[in-house]
């Protein structure tokens, strides 16, 4: 069920299997996408020095992903589908599910729509670092490893149920 996934942000100091890394790559890219134009693209980042500068990238909210083996960035092509960011987003929830299963935490950080520091955006920041082309934009990057940490999963409480309405609000 996807009650039990949560939000993780301390993870063990152990590295993730490459098989694991690959099947939440191959599901993340059967994820459905606006008439079929797959406007995303992926890094898959290890290297600790590549990741601490990650950690860096907001000033609050992204500081933990220090301590991740593993963090992929989604990244979306606006010029290729006007609804880029739906489509990113549900490949960046793909990827969430898939590791989840697979035993592992993981832990969104969002990108777009947010700033670096005064002058560079989140996005434009981690576009220089990792050489990602200027009309690309990066939308998010998820945190993945061990959890270190245990939350309680999410109950469906009344309040929950009560978002959903049936034929009529
Ligand atoms: C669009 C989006 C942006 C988020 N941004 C951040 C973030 O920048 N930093 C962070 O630590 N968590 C971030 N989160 C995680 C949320 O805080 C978390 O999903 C929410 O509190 C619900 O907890 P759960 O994931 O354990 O169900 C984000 C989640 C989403 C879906």
């Amino acid at each position: 069920m996807f009650n039990t996934r949560r939000s993780i942000r301390k993870y063990k100091d152990k590295q993730i299997e490459k098989g694991k890394i690959d099947l939440i790559i191959e599901n993340t890219l059967f994820s459905p996408t606006s008439k079929n134009r797959r406007p995303w693209e992926f890094i898959v980042v290890k290297d600790k020095d590549s990741i601490d500068s990650i950690s860096k990238v907001r000033a609050m909210g992204s500081a933990f992903l220090k301590g991740a083996p593993c963090v992929i960035l989604v990244i979306g092509d606006p010029t290729t589908s006007e609804v880029w960011i739906e489509d990113t987003s549900i490949a960046a929830y793909a990827i969430q599910l898939a590791a989840h299963e697979q035993g592992l935490g993981t832990c969104w950080v969002q990108i777009r729509l947010r700033e670096h520091d005064g002058d560079l955006t989140a996005s434009d920041y981690l576009k220089e670092k990792f050489g990602i082309p200027g009309h690309m934009e990066v939308a998010c990057a998820i945190g993945i490893g061990y959890p270190d940490e245990e939350k309680a999963p999410h109950e469906l409480t009344e309040e929950l149920l009560s978002k959903v309405h049936y034929e009529n609000y």
